[in-house]
């Protein structure tokens, strides 16, 4: 279907430049998920790749040709957005099939079209609706079906389900994985939603003022983050990070037992561990000792929040749901070391 080429493109607002120069190639087929914090440029890239923005420079070549200059409807691309953008005296039929009737085709086959699609998304039923007599979650696959219907080489998703409650984004993101997996068509999705980038995607590429920090699989970027900004942006809770010093062979950071420095680590000043790395001492010895001062129960896991003497912040814990911990009781914790992340100066991991 469509093989999507990003080079070197950069987009000014003013005097203010807001993406600073992305290469990123987006093979058929697949799933590309965006990720950072606001303002990092994901939407301003997908408006760019959908023609709705003009790139300041750079190019953006679709199945090989230049479509930078193209206009958004001559690129085979369709976007779904969070707000939906639904025309709201048009009835859910009306709304799916609008991009066809523009295109002046027969009353029947956009009529059969749309009954198609309305098929897919489970809207049949809904047809004669007008959004207003809608759930968020029955709008938001409107909105889908009108991109659908089109047929699309590309489809660029704008955090579509941020504004569904928790239980329907559930849903809907099985069924926009079920969707890729139907259409095996190439797809480009921005959230900030750590679980639905790390379920939906191929591949995830995570952004950060403008640039891309990395780009990987989402078991990757997880095991083997570049840096401490990708360290700290994958996984939730997020990666704990201690300051250490190393010197005589030997790390040192306020209330960690003394460790053996490992090899090849000479240059880090940051320790990285992940909650689920850290575990109750089950006998005398322990890594780090601290006091726990909050304790949230999710069901199926328990994190526990804990105070260690000198250390900037707390840390965090994923342990198994049945737990007795206490806010104010002692705890001994547990490191596992193969898994620790080093991090220097810069960021980088050593
Ligand atoms: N039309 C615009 N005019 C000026 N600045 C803009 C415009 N659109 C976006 N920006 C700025 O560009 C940066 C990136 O925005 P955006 O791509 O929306 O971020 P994200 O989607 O990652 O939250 C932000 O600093 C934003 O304020
Ligand atoms: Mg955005």
């Amino acid at each position: 279907m469509a093989q999507l080429q990003l080079s070197n493109l950069r987009k000014s607002f003013g005097p203010v430049q807001v993406i600073k120069g992305l290469d990123l190639g987006i093979a058929d087929g697949e799933f590309v998920v965006f990720v950072g914090p606001s303002g990092c440029g994901k939407s301003t890239t997908l408006r760019i790749i959908a023609g709705l923005e003009d790139a300041t420079s750079g190019t953006i070549a679709l199945d090989g040709r230049d479509v930078t200059r193209a206009r958004p409807a001559d690129r085979g691309i369709a976007m779904v957005f969070q707000s939906y953008a639904l025309f709201p005296h048009m009835t859910v039929a009306d709304n799916i099939g609008f991009g066809l009737q523009l295109q002046r085709l027969d009353r029947t086959v956009v009529a059969a079209r749309v009954a198609e699609v309305a098929e897919t998304l489970h809207l049949t039923p809904l047809l004669a609706r007008y959004p207003r007599e809608l759930s968020g979650g029955q709008r938001q696959r409107v909105a889908i079906g009108r991109a659908i219907i089109r047929n699309p080489k590309v489809f660029l998703f704008d955090e579509p389900l941020s504004n569904l409650d928790a239980a329907l984004r559930v849903q809907m993101r099985l069924e926009i994985a079920r969707l890729h997996q139907r259409l095996r068509a190439t797809m480009v999705y921005v959230t900030h939603d750590q679980v639905e980038a790390m379920t939906l995607a191929d591949r995830i590429v995570v952004f950060n003022d403008g640039r891309i920090e990395q780009v990987g699989k989402p078991m990757e970027l997880y095991e083997n983050p570049a840096n401490r900004f990708v360290a700290g942006f994958i996984g939730a809770p997020a990666m704990n990070f201690l300051p250490v010093r190393l010197g005589g062979g030997r790390v040192d950071s306020p209330g960690l037992a003394p460790v053996a420095a490992l090899p090849g680590k000479a240059s880090a000043v940051e320790l990285g561990l992940r909650p689920e790395h850290l575990a109750v001492a089950s006998g005398p010895e322990a890594d780090i000792r601290g006091e726990v001062e909050l304790v949230e129960r999710l069901g199926a896991e328990t994190y526990a929040h804990v105070r260690v003497p000198g250390q900037p912040a707390d840390l965090t814990l994923r342990l198994p749901g049945e737990t007795d911990h206490r806010p104010g009781a002692p705890i001994a914790i547990t490191v596992d070391w193969s898994r620790a992340k080093w991090f220097d100066a810069d960021g980088r991991v050593v």
